[in-house]
């Protein structure tokens, strides 16, 4: 149990496999700094499976984009390691609406590579999509690079997703709410939405 301060608003507060313990909140506009700090400490490759690109650096313009949000159409979560005295980023989900007015959301996620394959993708994936059904949205959808055979596993077990290629990268589109087979799925994120 932490006894260092929350942050404010936390929507899920839990432990991961490790033991390590989460929150998750919504993204503001002060979290830019956050947003450098976990990009920094994230591997060339991950950065590269997340931004289809080498991306040694986030510009003014993309911080602006990843935390200037409108909650509906624009949303996203961040989990932060409340362990320290200093809570550490260590992912990111977020939604962007497809059009104006469409039934589905384009998302996007990554978990620092230091905290991968502890069940914080699905975390996320899952207090994002809460999110998304809540504004009204049907489908998250996600493009996916071929090499990034993590997140091809992850999304394939959802219940009811397709798959399409376009442009040589994979296209997942999951129906929400989010069901599946994904291994903790009902017991790790059945609890969302019980904010601590
Ligand atoms: C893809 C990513 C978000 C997954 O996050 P994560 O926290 O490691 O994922 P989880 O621990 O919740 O695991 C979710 C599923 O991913 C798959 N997975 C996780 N680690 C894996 C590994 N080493 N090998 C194969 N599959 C793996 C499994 O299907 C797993 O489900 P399971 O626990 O039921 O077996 C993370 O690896 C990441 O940030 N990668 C870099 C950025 C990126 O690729 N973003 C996606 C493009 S938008």
């Amino acid at each position: 149990m932490t006894h260092f301060p929350l942050p404010q608003e936390v929507m899920l507060r839990t432990a991961l496999r490790n033991g390590r313990e989460v929150a998750i909140r919504q993204v503001r506009p002060e979290d830019k700094q956050l947003f450098i700090d976990g990009h920094a400490e994230l591997s060339p490759e991950d950065r590269y499976l997340r931004f289809f690109q080498h991306m040694p650096s986030l510009d003014d313009k993309l911080l602006k984009q990843l935390t200037e949000l409108d909650h509906v159409e624009r949303e996203a979560v961040g989990a932060l390691d409340i362990s320290k005295s200093n809570p550490k980023p260590i992912g990111v989900a977020r939604y962007v609406a497809k059009q104006s007015n469409s039934d589905t959301a384009e998302f996007a996620l990554t978990v620092a590579s230091d905290y991968q394959g502890e069940g914080l993708g699905k975390l996320l994936l899952k207090v994002l999509a809460d999110r998304a059904v809540a504004n009204g949205f049907k489908y998250l959808s996600g493009l996916v690079l071929p090499q990034n055979t993590k997140m091809s596993k992850m999304l394939s077990k959802y219940e009811g997703v397709t798959k399409e290629l376009i442009d040589k990268n994979l296209e997942f589109t999951i129906p929400l709410p989010l069901t599946g087979r994904v291994r903790g799925f009902s017991q790790r994120t059945g609890t969302v939405g019980t904010a601590a």
